[in-house]
C-alpha cells in the first residue's frame, strides 16, 4: 500500500517523539512492504514564529490532500502572550474543524507492567481498566460564537449542538461499544443543559439500532467522580466537546502513564488525524528524554483506522508490550532509582521487535 502522511511535529517535545514514530512507520512498512511518503507540515508555535499564524491556509491544504496526519502536540509558555485567536491551539482547533474531524477516541488503558503508576488503590483497578472516551470535536462551546461586550467586561460562548452533530458521534461509539463491551454511557449536564437534554433525547433516539448495547447516561459531576470510584463500570463514554476534553485527562491519569495514550480524530471516511494524548512538555524538549510510545501507539491506530492494516497496528502494539514487559522504561514511567532510556532508546528498543 502507498500511504501519504502528513506529520505535524509542533512544538516542545513534539518533533523527538514524532521522529520515533516514523522510524516506527518505516520499520514496519519495510517489513510488510508498503511505501509511505511523508510530508512536514508547520502548526502551532513554530508557525506562529514562522508566518505570524498558528495555521496557514497552506498548512491545511497540505494535511486535506494526505490520507492521514500524525500530530505530535502543540504549544508552550512562549506564546502565552499571543492573543486568543493567535495562540498554538488554534492550530489544532483549525485542524479539527478544517479536516471534519468530529470524532475523537481516546482510549485509556492501564497496562498491567505499568499498573504501579496508577494513583488509585490496587482494589480499585484489579482486572485492568480499559475505556475509551468518544469526544466530540468540532462542535459545543469550542466552536460555538464567543466574544465581550463593548466595555469588556462580560463575556460569553455558546455551546450549540443540533441532533446531526450528536447522531453522527453517537453512532461512532455505538459501534466502538461493539468491537469492545457493548456499553456506552453518555455523559452529560441534562439537569441544567438544555443541550445535554437535546444529547439525551437524541442518543435514545438511535439506541433502538443498537439494541446489542447496553446505554446509560450519567451527570458529569457524578461520572467525573465515578471515574475514580470505579473506572471499571465504563467500556466507552460518550460526550460532548469540553466535558470530554476534560474527562479524557481524567481517565489518562487513571492509567498513571499520561506518556502512553494515543487518540485518533476521525471523520466518516477513512481519514483521520492522529496524536498522543499528552502535551508539549516544553521543559524536556529537545533533550531525549520524552515518551515517545504515546505517538507511536498513535501511529499503530493510524494503520488500523486510516489504512486498515489490522495485522501491521497490531504488530507496533505488540512491539511495545514486549518492550514494556522487557522492562524498557522512560523517565517518567520508570520507578524511582530505576534505569531508564532516552527517546531514541526506547524507539529503537520497540522497532526492533516489530516483527
Ligand atoms: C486536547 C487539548 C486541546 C483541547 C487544547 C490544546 C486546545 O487539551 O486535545 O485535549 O482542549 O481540545
Ligand atoms: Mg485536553
Amino acid at each position: 500500500m502507498d500511504m501519504r502522511i502528513a506529520l505535524v511535529p509542533g512544538d516542545g517535545i513534539g518533533p523527538d517523539i514524532v521522529r520515533e514514530a516514523v522510524r516506527t512507520l518505516d520499520k514496519v512498512a519495510s517489513v510488510y512492504g508498503h511505501s509511505i511518503s511523508y510530508k512536514e507540515i508547520d502548526a502551532g508555535g513554530i508557525s506562529i514564529d514562522k508566518y505570524k499564524v498558528p495555521l496557514t491556509e497552506d498548512a491545511l491544504e497540505s494535511a486535506k490532500a494526505s490520507d492521514a496526519v500524525l500530530l505530535g502536540a502543540v504549544g508552550g509558555p512562549k506564546w502565552d502572550h499571543v492573543p486568543g485567536n493567535l495562540r498554538p491551539e488554534k492550530a489544532l482547533l483549525g485542524l479539527r474543524s478544517g479536516l471534519g474531524l468530529f470524532c475523537n477516541l481516546r482510549p485509556a488503558v492501564i497496562y498491567p507492567e505499568l499498573s504501579s503508576a496508577s494513583p488509585l488503590k490496587p482494589e480499585v483497578i484489579s482486572g485492568g481498566v480499559d475505556l475509551l472516551v468518544v469526544r466530540e470535536l468540532t462542535g459545543g462551546i469550542y466552536f460555538g460564537e464567543k466574544g465581550r461586550s463593548e466595555d469588556g467586561k462580560s463575556a460569553y460562548d455558546v455551546m450549540r449542538y443540533s441532533a446531526d452533530e450528536i447522531k453522527r458521534i453517537a453512532r461512532k461509539a455505538f459501534e466502538a461499544a461493539r468491537i469492545r463491551h457493548n456499553h456506552v454511557t453518555v455523559v452529560d449536564k441534562a439537569n441544567v443543559l438544555e443541550t445535554s437534554r437535546l444529547w439525551r433525547e437524541t442518543v435514545s433516539e438511535i439506541a433502538g439500532e443498537y439494541s446489542d448495547v447496553a446505554l446509560d447516561f450519567m451527570y458529569v459531576d457524578n461520572a467525573s467522580m465515578q471515574l475514580v470510584r470505579d473506572p471499571r463500570h465504563f467500556d466507552v463514554l460518550l460526550t460532548e466537546n469540553m466535558f470530554g476534553d476534560i474527562l479524557s485527562d481524567e481517565a489518562s491519569m487513571i492509567t498513571g502513564s499520561i506518556g502512553m495514550l494515543a487518540s485518533a480524530s476521525l471523520r466518516d471516511d477513512s481519514f483521520g488525524m492522529y496524536e498522543p494524548i499528552h502535551g508539549s512538555a516544553p521543559d524536556i524538549a529537545g533533550q531525549n528524554i520524552a515518551n515517545p510510545i504515546a505517538t507511536i501507539l498513535s501511529a499503530a491506530m493510524m494503520l488500523r483506522y486510516s489504512f486498515s492494516l489490522e495485522k501491521e497496528a497490531k504488530a507496533i502494539e505488540d512491539a511495545v508490550a514486549s518492550a514494556l514487559s522487557d522492562g524498557v522504561r522512560t523517565k517518567d514511567i520508570a520507578s524511582s532509582n530505576a534505569e531508564y532510556v532516552g527517546t531514541e532508546e526506547c524507539g529503537s528498543e520497540i522497532i526492533r521487535r516489530i516483527k
